[in-house]
């Protein structure tokens, strides 16, 4: 069940560089450890915008989330600048996450660089529900930015398939070699990715047809909730293309909702 959405102030409790340019911060936040896997965050950073994080752990016993963010620009420059015991100004949860994903289907996690970490929440939060075999496939520029490797191999039996952009781990390519292998073995499979859109269009367009297909988008938001159609992007409508918030109808949408052309 999502938690309520609301507002407060969270202790960040621990702070961890995972990798050049991302940090994670883990945050005490019962409230927000109610959240489901894919719904994200909306942080105050000074200036007038908040920033739209997702949540890389929930773990309703300890209470504890985390967000998982890469530096790009001043909030999240502000946002790595925060010392531990320091609060920080969250709404949420907001937007729709992932659906629980089916039992006896197997089950592949498909992440690209800063995308990985709400599959990781997705994972930890629906491991012990999927009997079928899961999979995890992870894609990153260099081996640097294949965040969150270890936390993975912890949770599955099988090796996790790693490519990246110059081969220095993994395979060389992009994620979209080893999910069409897996998707070969696995026609009646379920698929939950995130990552950059251009990974996420090929994925869509790669699983054509398949049906349990379910992609989180990152697009750039304003007010986080419904209200500015600052974040939209083109669905399929019963009478033609029509437009999807991305804050409010997702970040999580089923591939088959959405225009990929
Ligand atoms: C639902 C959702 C979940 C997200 N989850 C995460 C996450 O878990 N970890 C993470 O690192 N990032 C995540 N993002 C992206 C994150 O919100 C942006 O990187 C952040 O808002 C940038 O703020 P800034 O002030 O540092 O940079 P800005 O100064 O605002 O921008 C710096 C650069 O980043 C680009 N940029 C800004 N926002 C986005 C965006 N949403 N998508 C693509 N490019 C952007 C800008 O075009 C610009 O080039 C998420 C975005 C959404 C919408
Ligand atoms: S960010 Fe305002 S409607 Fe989505």
């Amino acid at each position: 069940m999502a938690g309520d959405v609301g507002v407060q102030d969270y202790p960040i409790v621990w702070k961890k560089n995972v990798a050049p340019d991302h940090v994670e911060l883990i945050l005490q936040a019962p409230m927000l450890a109610r959240a489901v896997p894919g719904q994200f965050v909306h942080v105050r950073t000074p200036g007038t915008l908040r920033r739209p994080i997702s949540f890389s752990r929930i773990d309703p016993e300890s209470g504890q989330v985390g967000l998982l963010f890469q530096v790009v620009g001043e909030g999240t420059a502000w946002l790595s600048q925060r010392s531990e015991n320091s609060l920080l100004n969250i709404i949420g949860p907001l937007g729709r996450g992932f659906p629980p994903p089916k039992a006896e289907r197997p089950w592949c996690l498909v992440g690209g660089g800063v995308g990985i970490p709400p599959l990781y929440a997705a994972l930890y939060a629906w491991r012990h529900r999927v009997t079928a075999p899961i999979s995890v496939i992870l894609g990153a520029r260099t081996a640097d930015y294949v965040i969150m490797r270890q936390d993975f191999a912890k949770l599955v039996n099988q090796p996790i398939e790693v490519t990246t952009d110059d081969g220095s781990l993994g395979s060389k390519g992009t994620v979209l070699g080893p999910l069409a292998r897996w998707r070969s073995r696995h026609p009646e499979g379920q698929v939950f990715a995130c990552g950059p859109t251009p990974m996420l269009a090929g994925v869509a367009n790669l699983l054509q047809g398949m049906g349990s297909v379910y992609l989180a988008l990152e697009q750039r938001m304003g007010c986080g909730v419904g209200a500015c159609l600052a974040c939209v992007v083109l669905g399929e409508g019963e009478n033609g293309p029509e437009w999807r918030r991305v804050c409010h109808d997702g970040p999580v949408f089923s591939a088959e909702e959405l225009i990929w052309r």
